[in-house]
């Protein structure tokens, strides 16, 4: 195969025909399958085709619901993207479960966001800050363009501070810039205003007379958001009296409890469970910030190194019970937006978030952080009582099946018969053998 150049101006089709004739020896099945997921509606393929480059098909994802989620007393129906089946039914029985003691309860405590612009400084640490301190307002004035409108749904600059980080790594200095990106996740308005704050900086310094006839030199390297936003921070908890645990599985609620909060405990001293711990917070809170149109990356980004705020990475949530009352609680950053990006463009996170009753950005940090909470409840619920794998293995056979084409009288039979059954791929395969596939 030879290397090609220019593909990403071909045409869909040619794109198509290149890639069957190069990887897949011209076999017509192989576009079939790939044009079996466009869609019908061109006006929708096209909307989709233009999400990214060199786009060939459509990657389907279940989009699922988790009802009966009370969150500040108010109801929600949430919406979840997740291809790993148990997901979404975790969600749906933690909401279930605190519908009526109380519900969920969020606040957001500070939504600053941070941009960087990274430079190398040669001169003295005294003469940089003076300059800056006098540039300070002309940076700010010179991004005003670019700022108007965001100031005028209540977000914009708050804040640009000079980073002497020569201790760290020679000549190395930064501008911090503090952003309030009001309903929108707002990484290309930091990134557009970092670009042409460092432009001006850079043009100021240059003809900046004390560093021109020190003959020193202001190399800027980057200037990006940053994915660490230990200030946008929401805190979600829900609370009941002990006793109202007391049925929970089946075990006592002194003993319940207490092995809820040692589980809680190891997450908090212990890197191997507290990653997995997390990663089950964050599997409703991808599923929320894909429906929604959120970057997922970032987020998992923005909550992964808040874990490890204090140096060692540790569990996010916190249990404890005080006065007769089981308070669960999680407070974590969430780089979230409900304008702009694909909010706007993709139809079905234009639905979800009606579904959600259109929220503010704030409004959605305390719905995702609530299912996040959510999540890690109902994980830390089955594993110190039934143990995880009860729960998704009824998911996993049901995906069995499906591999196998089964019709659904005999979906339904399987179903039954696996009830308590130990599932696995072979005993699946038996059962669907004697049963003549
Ligand atoms: C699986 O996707 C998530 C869990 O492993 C989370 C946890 O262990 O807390 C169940």
């Amino acid at each position: 195969m030879n290397k090609i150049s220019g593909f990403s101006k071909l045409s869909k089709n040619d794109k198509i025909k290149w890639i069957i004739s190069n990887h897949f020896d011209g076999n017509s099945n192989e576009k079939n399958l790939l044009k079996k997921y466009w869609n019908n509606d061109k006006k929708i393929q096209r909307i989709h085709d233009d999400f990214s480059e060199n786009t060939i098909s459509n990657y389907y994802m279940p989009m699922g619901i988790a009802p009966n989620f009370n969150i500040n007393d108010q109801y929600f129906t949430i919406p979840m993207v997740t291809e790993e089946s148990s997901v979404v039914a975790a969600a749906s029985y933690a909401a279930n479960f605190w519908f009526d003691k109380g519900g969920f309860k969020a606040k957001v405590q500070d939504t600053e966001k941070i941009g960087e612009i990274y430079f190398l400084f040669d001169g003295e640490t005294k003469i940089l800050k003076s300059f800056f301190k006098n540039h300070k307002k002309f940076l700010l004035e010179k991004t005003s363009h670019l700022t108007k409108r965001m100031k005028s749904r209540g977000g914009g600059i708050i804040n640009i501070q000079l980073f002497d980080c020569t201790n760290k790594l020679e000549n190395y200095y930064k501008i911090q810039v503090t952003f309030n990106t009001a309903d929108s996740m707002g990484a290309n308005f930091i990134n557009s205003c970092l670009e042409e704050m460092s432009a001006v900086f850079l043009k100021k310094a240059n003809e900046y007379h004390p560093f021109v006839k020190k003959k020193n030199e202001i190399k800027v390297i980057m200037s990006i958001l940053s994915n660490y936003v230990p200030k946008c921070i929401v805190k979600a908890f829900v609370k009941c009296s002990i006793d109202q645990l007391s049925n929970t599985k089946n075990i006592r609620s002194k003993d319940y409890i207490e092995k809820f909060i040692s589980a809680i405990e190891i997450s908090k001293i212990d890197t191997y469970r507290a990653v997995t711990h997390n990663k089950g917070i964050l599997n409703g809170i991808d599923a929320v910030s894909i429906a929604t149109g959120n970057d997922f990356r970032a987020i998992e980004a923005a909550i992964h190194s808040y874990a490890c705020k204090s140096g060692n990475y540790s569990g996010l949530s916190n249990a404890y019970c005080s006065n007769g009352e089981f308070t669960f609680e999680l407070t974590i950053p969430i780089p979230i937006g409900t304008v702009g990006g694909l909010t706007n463009s993709h139809p079905l996170v234009d639905w979800n978030l009606r579904l959600l009753n259109k929220p503010t950005s704030n409004q959605l940090m305390q719905i995702t952080a609530c299912v996040g909470l959510a999540q890690n409840f109902a994980a830390i619920n089955s594993l110190i009582t039934t143990g995880i794998q009860k729960g998704h293995m009824k998911l996993h056979l049901i995906n069995i099946l499906n591999k196998f084409n089964v019709n659904d009288e005999l979906k339904g039979m399987a179903i039954l018969h696996f009830k308590n059954k130990k599932i696995t791929y072979e005993s699946v395969y038996k059962y669907l053998k004697l049963n003549g596939i």
